[in-house]
């Protein structure tokens, strides 16, 4: 790519790969200015039962692929034996896409790549404020992402329960 750039612009390789470089950081500087998480999805989730100060749902899905035929082809295969890319989405209460990490093999957990997501950082610098993301048991569980109680005992919790499953089936659909 710098070659056929920097021969098309009349520069050096070297100069073509500086000026990429200087270019794409101060983009990225941009960053924070121009890509916000949205706000005002709150409501509309917790119109669906109840379940407050909601951002988003977030899941694993799998998507499949051809298998890539190599030796880091098993790292695709899924557990449910199909060759796949296991694509991190969140979305709102309109089921609209808010976040999207798509370059995990299949083998790959959910609480993985949500480790090692921008997305992850994002919260641990507490960018959601006083919401949180709902997930299923595949996540930890964490102030700004909550999974639903494995044995609910009281009253509470099994509305708790209830109210989290209704709430995260937006990122079912
Ligand atoms: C979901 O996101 C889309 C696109 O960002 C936006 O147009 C829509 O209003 C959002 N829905 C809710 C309920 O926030
Ligand atoms: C999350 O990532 C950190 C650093 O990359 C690692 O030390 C930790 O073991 C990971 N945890 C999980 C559950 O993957
Ligand atoms: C988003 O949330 C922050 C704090 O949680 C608040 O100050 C801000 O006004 C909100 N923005 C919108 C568009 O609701």
């Amino acid at each position: 790519m710098l070659v056929s750039v920097a021969d098309f612009i009349g520069v050096s390789i070297a100069s073509a790969s500086r000026i990429v470089s200087d270019v794409s950081r101060a983009l990225a500087r941009l960053y924070p200015d121009f890509v916000k998480l949205q706000n005002h999805t709150q409501q509309e989730f917790y119109n669906i039962a109840g379940f407050p100060r909601v951002h988003g749902a977030i899941d694993g899905t799998h998507i499949l692929i051809q298998s890539p035929n190599s030796n880091i082809g098993e790292e695709f295969r899924n557990r449910k034996g199909f060759f796949s890319i296991n694509v991190q989405v969140v979305c709102n209460a309109s089921l609209v896409f808010q976040n999207v990490v798509a370059r995990w093999p299949g083998s790959t957990h959910d609480a993985t790549i949500f480790n090692h997501s921008d997305l992850k950082n994002d919260c641990e610098q507490g960018v959601l404020g006083n919401r949180w993301l709902l997930g299923d048991s595949g996540y930890p569980c964490k102030p700004y992402l909550l999974t639903p109680l494995l044995n609910p005992r009281t009253p509470s919790e099994q509305r708790y329960n209830e109210a989290h499953i209704k709430t995260r089936n937006t990122i079912e659909r």
